[in-house]
């Protein structure tokens, strides 16, 4: 079990890691008591320097709900504008009293360099195409919800993979917990064979792999990070990569539908599949909420724990 007060990404994380930080968000989504007594009196900057809906909303819900401040750091109006480095800035937020900095930059790494000037807890938020970690925790609550045990389970994630946080987050989760992963796409939306996707099985045939799918996750292009790559006509994506109504008939009469999002509508998912009785789009959503509040909790705890060492 690792024991630090950052979650930078879940390349380390093991099993017993993963499974208590759900086992905790569980608690937290079926209530306990004195919830907002947790994390009094504790201060939490949200630093977005990427766009966001999901994951600083459930961020800033989660600290409050544990009875801490959420702050947020305006990325586009602070002194790192005016040159302030990004050390200086990491004292500047230590010294006004943060225990906790939530951050999603687009460069991979980004939450690393701030944790070498920080004290507190750094929380990834998402950097680059690196990780997404809190994503990966409720991707992996979300099937422990549906199937209870993910042994012999299948998860298979296709769009665009390369470029994707989410899907090596979510992969290594879902992996760790005992589930077999495909990632699909087409060939040059694929990750190269590196050291960390070595355990999925890879596919550029959609219509081969979606009838064994116990869980199938669609994933958009991330065009703000291919740049100068090549990527297909999005007609094509949706033509051959897209889940429409024919191939949704061909999943097993369980197999549920997930995306992160943000969901590009008829392109990666018909709209009409979005909320049918399938989809736990908006459920992975609420889970995000809990286990946040789980990792908060728990990263605050170590900080405090290491502070008092
Ligand atoms: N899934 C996700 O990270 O969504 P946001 O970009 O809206 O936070």
């Amino acid at each position: 079990m690792i024991k630090t007060r950052h979650l930078l990404d879940l390349d380390d994380a093991d099993r017993p890691f993963i499974e208590a930080l759900i086992a905790r968000a569980r608690q937290f989504k079926q209530g306990i008591p004195n919830e907002g007594s947790r994390l009094r009196g504790r201060v939490v900057l949200g630093m977005f320097f990427e766009t966001s809906t999901r994951t600083t909303t459930s961020f800033a819900v989660a600290a409050q709900r544990l009875g801490a401040a959420w702050i947020n750091f305006r990325t586009d109006g602070s002194s790192l504008s005016k040159g302030e480095s990004l050390e200086d800035t990491m004292h500047t937020v230590q010294a006004i009293g943060a225990d906790a900095i939530v951050v999603r930059h687009p460069e991979a790494g980004f939450p690393q360099a701030l944790a070498r000037h920080f004290d507190g807890a750094i929380l990834n938020a998402g950097d680059g195409a690196h990780a997404h970690p809190t994503q990966g925790l409720l991707d992996a609550m979300t099937l422990l919800e549906e199937f209870g045990d993910l042994t012999g389970r299948r998860l298979v994630i296709c769009g665009d993979i390369r470029h994707s946080r989410v899907a090596r987050s979510s992969a290594r989760a879902a992996w760790l917990l005992g589930a077999a992963v495909t990632l699909c796409g087409p060939p040059s939306l694929l990750p190269p064979s590196e050291p960390g996707w070595g355990f999925a099985q890879l596919s550029s045939d959609f219509d081969a792999v979606l009838s064994a799918a116990d869980a199938l996750m669609l994933l958009r292009v991330q065009k703000e990070r291919a740049l100068g790559d090549d990527l297909p006509p999005y007609e094509d994506l949706a033509k051959w990569y897209g889940l429409t109504q024919a191939r949704a008939s061909m999943l097993a009469p369980h197999c549920i539908i997930m995306h992160p999002g943000p969901v590009n509508r008829d392109i990666e998912v018909e709209g009409q599949l979005m909320r049918n009785e399938r989809s736990r789009i908006d459920r992975q959503v609420e889970n995000g909420v809990y286990v946040r509040m789980a990792v908060l909790e728990r990263t605050l705890g170590q900080a405090s724990r290491e502070r008092a060492a």
